[in-house]
């Protein structure tokens, strides 16, 4: 046998085709077009660097002072001149509803694609928007408007049986997350926690949408849309703010291997939907227990795939810039990706069954009353703190096997009648 020995060939070097410059009409100049202002025009990837080329910024007020400069901009203050920019693509950061929805809608119809991170706009009218995207055949992304950080709404899309869910769990507002944590770890209460976080700028001045969980039920909509193909409004979903959560409900939280978050959660195993967005114990061997400060999480559960967790931070104007960008640059070189049919409306549940955290307070609880008599009423208890007695009065906290809440709430009646004793409880994550 001869062996020829010879030179492998030189193999012929891949030049990256030219990429092509992506204009851009950017609606909002606030915290994420500042950012995405700045990172268009410096994004570290070579491959990027000078693509996209602002072709008019949307704000209310020209002359106010911004941090990015603002030379090369054509600063307008009418969303119409802006679409008629001739932008290959529209970025909505503006905010709220309108003029978002009314802006986003005109660009559609003349066929530009749209980029969004406007959570509220699609909460209150993604059906819409998704329906006259689909019926102009024109790109419209949102990867953005939830876990900002993290890709992972259109990578399902794209993959619709590890994208089958049937139920999901999340920690999708970073602001309640951290307020929560510092609770925990720092043993402040909620109005500390709440100043620290607004200090270290996570917190709004009015932080109001955050803790009261209405930001929490806005992303709750839209992954629901997304996941289950459900047209729910904000106000169909049961929510409690985190403003009730006391130092001691950590404490004892961690004493019983556990600590409490800011939750979604929904069900749809057959079709029938629960809902729920407000605090919830979230057992220590859970994933979400070592998702803390403002680091965001979804877990979801599918059909084929078994349980998918994404996590990873959830805001912040640079991180949200770049999943905006990212979804420009889809929008111009996929079409952006096919949505499924269009959402349905649908009834919504409360959780109606789950293990329960509790805490109950009343002017004297002897530490076996409580357990004693939950326990003669059906109600089966894992763990009882020991009576804490702070601010003249007695507290509580339990943590109960799963139980209907129609048992639970009828059980805590009859307690509130026996003892005198006020209740408050969240569900239980495990
Ligand atoms: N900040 C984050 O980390 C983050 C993360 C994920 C998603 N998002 C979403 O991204 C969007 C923008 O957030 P942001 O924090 O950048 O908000 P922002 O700082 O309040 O900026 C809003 C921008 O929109 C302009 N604007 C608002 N209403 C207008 C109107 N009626 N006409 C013309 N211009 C108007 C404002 O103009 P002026 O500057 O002249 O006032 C401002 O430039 C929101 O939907 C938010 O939920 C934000």
């Amino acid at each position: 046998m001869t062996i020829v020995a010879h030179e492998p060939e030189a193999r012929p070097t891949r030049r990256p085709a030219a990429l092509r410059e992506i204009r851009v009409a950017l609606l909002g100049l606030g915290q994420v077009g500042s950012a995405l202002a700045e990172l268009s025009s410096t994004t570290t990837q070579g491959a990027l660097t000078g693509r996209f080329r602002l072709t008019a910024a949307l704000v209310r007020d020209p002359h106010k002072p911004r941090r990015v400069d603002t030379t090369p901009l054509t600063l307008l203050t009418d969303g119409k001149a802006a679409l008629a920019s001739t932008p290959d693509v529209v970025v909505e950061v503006l905010g709220g509803i309108e003029p978002a929805r009314t802006l986003v809608l005109a660009a559609l119809d003349a066929g530009i694609p749209v980029v969004t991170a406007n959570k509220t706009l699609l909460a209150y009218c993604g059906t819409e928007l998704a329906a006259r995207a689909s019926a102009a055949g024109v790109p419209f992304l949102y990867e953005a408007s939830v876990l900002a950080g993290v890709p992972f709404l259109g990578a399902l899309q794209r993959r619709p049986l590890a994208g089958a869910v049937t139920s999901l769990r999340g920690i999708v507002n970073g602001t309640s997350n951290y307020v929560l944590s510092r609770i925990a770890h720092d043993r402040i209460d909620f109005a500390e926690a709440l100043a620290a976080a607004q200090r270290a700028g996570y917190a709004e001045a009015d932080p109001a949408k955050d803790v009261d969980g209405d930001d929490a039920v806005e992303k709750l909509c839209v992954l629901l849309r997304q996941f289950a193909g459900f047209d729910v409004h904000p106000s169909q979903i049961e929510k409690a703010g985190i403003g009730s959560v006391e130092p001691g409900d950590q404490e004892h939280a961690a004493a019983f291997g556990g600590c409490i978050r800011p939750l979604v959660a929904a069900d749809w195993p057959d079709g029938r939907l629960t809902a729920y967005a407000g605090p919830a114990y979230i057992d220590g061997a859970h994933a979400f227990s070592r998702v803390d400060g403002v680091q965001n999480a979804v877990a979801l559960t599918t059909r084929w795939s078994g349980e998918l967790l994404f996590s990873g931070p959830g805001a912040g104007p640079v991180v949200t810039a770049a999943t905006v960008l990212d979804d420009v640059v889809e929008a111009v070189e996929s079409g952006g990706h096919e949505r499924g049919a269009p959402a349905t409306p649908v009834e919504v549940d409360a959780l109606d069954a789950a293990p329960w955290f509790l805490r109950l307070t009343a002017a004297a609880l002897g530490e076996h009353d409580a357990p004693a008599l939950l326990s003669t009423l059906g109600v089966r208890l894992r763990r009882a703190s020991h009576i804490d007695a702070r601010g003249g009065h007695h507290s509580q906290r339990l943590l109960t096997h799963p139980c209907a809440r129609a048992h639970i709430d009828a059980a805590l009646d009859v307690l509130a009648a026996k003892t005198g004793s006020r209740s408050w409880r969240i569900p239980v994550v495990e």
